[in-house]
């Protein structure tokens, strides 16, 4: 299996940018970045990958610039969402060029890494994740070559050329250790938390909050996705889990719902088949849904950016 470091030792200049600072050089780096925000859940295969496109591509229609960075670095999917090819791009002494996507979106995805087909590359977890007592330690890198997630992260967020952009959508792996990664080595104006509706994803989503909260993050929003089988012989949508109490947890919290998605199978196959369903679909229900959660994540990110950069005195 190949590792982040042996492909960047093949560099097309053969060296490696070393990052003093990291956060510091990442905060220099995005200084053309309006606001980043995070995609994350609880647990895995909830649609942040396809809520993360469809949303890009929902503000793109507006005139929006976005990027995407798909930090699932195991098993990124952005790409093929996109309907896009990887085109290997080496890392050059002055930096990373995210590939141009449909709409003018910028994504950078380890997709793109050189080193030959195919993927998978390793990452390594951090043997500092954790650290906080939040979040399960992992165990330390056992090979000595291997470059961890934060430090992989780390140098496509510090390398990558995204200009001016008014939103990045960071694409993350299941779990909150990754968030937990990204929150030590960025300012995200905040997380967007995806989740089923199914009374254990409920339950994790509600201990994803305490812990993102600890982190100092604020939760943007939480999207409901496949709350119901919209088929084509039923009168009604019918639930597809015993629910649990979302709204419940969601208020309490003082987190907004920004969206409930029906499972759709048309989505699922534009999804697979890199047609964006937020432009494809746009006239149907859950397109709209769609372009609501993207219209109202940025008139939220907008609002707490505006809070940000004039604190009441
Ligand atoms: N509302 C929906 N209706 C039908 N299919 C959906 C819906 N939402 C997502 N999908 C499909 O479910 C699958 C999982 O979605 P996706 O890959 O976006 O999840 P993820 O949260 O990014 O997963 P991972 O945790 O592995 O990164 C994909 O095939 C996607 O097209
Ligand atoms: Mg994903």
């Amino acid at each position: 299996m190949r590792i982040f470091s042996d492909i960047e030792a093949g560099g097309s200049d053969g060296s490696s940018v070393e990052i003093a600072d990291p956060r510091e050089r990442i905060r220099t780096n995005l200084a053309g970045v309006g606001a980043t925000i995070a995609l994350a859940s609880a647990r895995g295969g909830v649609g942040k990958s396809m809520l993360a496109v469809n949303i890009a591509a929902a503000l793109a229609t507006k005139g929006r610039k976005v990027a995407i960075v798909d930090a699932d670095l195991n098993s990124p999917s952005v790409l093929a969402m996109l309907g896009m090819k990887p085109q290997r791009r080496y890392p050059m002494l002055e930096g990373i060029e995210p590939a141009a996507g449909p709409h003018g979106l910028r994504v950078v995805s380890s997709d793109q890494l050189p080193g030959g087909e195919p993927p998978p590359i390793s990452f390594a977890q951090d043997p500092e994740d954790g650290a906080n007592g939040q979040v399960p330690a992992a165990p330390a890198p056992t090979r000595p070559a291997e470059l961890s997630y934060r430090a992989a992260v780390s140098r496509m967020l510090a390398q990558s050329q995204f200009g001016s952009v008014d939103l990045l959508i960071i694409d993350l792996a299941s779990g909150l250790d990754r968030l937990s990664s990204l929150a030590s080595m960025m300012t995200l104006a905040g997380v967007l938390l995806l989740t089923h509706t199914s009374t254990q994803d409920t339950i994790a989503t509600r201990n994803a909050m305490k812990i993102i909260g600890a982190l100092g993050v604020p939760v943007v929003g939480i999207v409901e996705n496949m709350v119901g089988f919209n088929c084509d012989g039923c009168r009604a949508v019918r639930p597809l889990w015993p629910e649990g109490d979302l709204h419940g947890i969601a208020h309490e919290a003082n987190v907004p719902i920004l969206g409930r998605l029906a499972f759709e199978p048309r989505l699922a196959d534009s999804t697979d088949h890199g047609v964006l369903f937020v432009r494809e679909y746009a006239s149907t229900p859950t397109g709209k849904v769609l372009a609501e959660i993207a219209n109202q994540l940025e008139t939220i990110v907008a609002a707490r950016t505006r809070a940000v950069a004039t604190p009441a005195s």
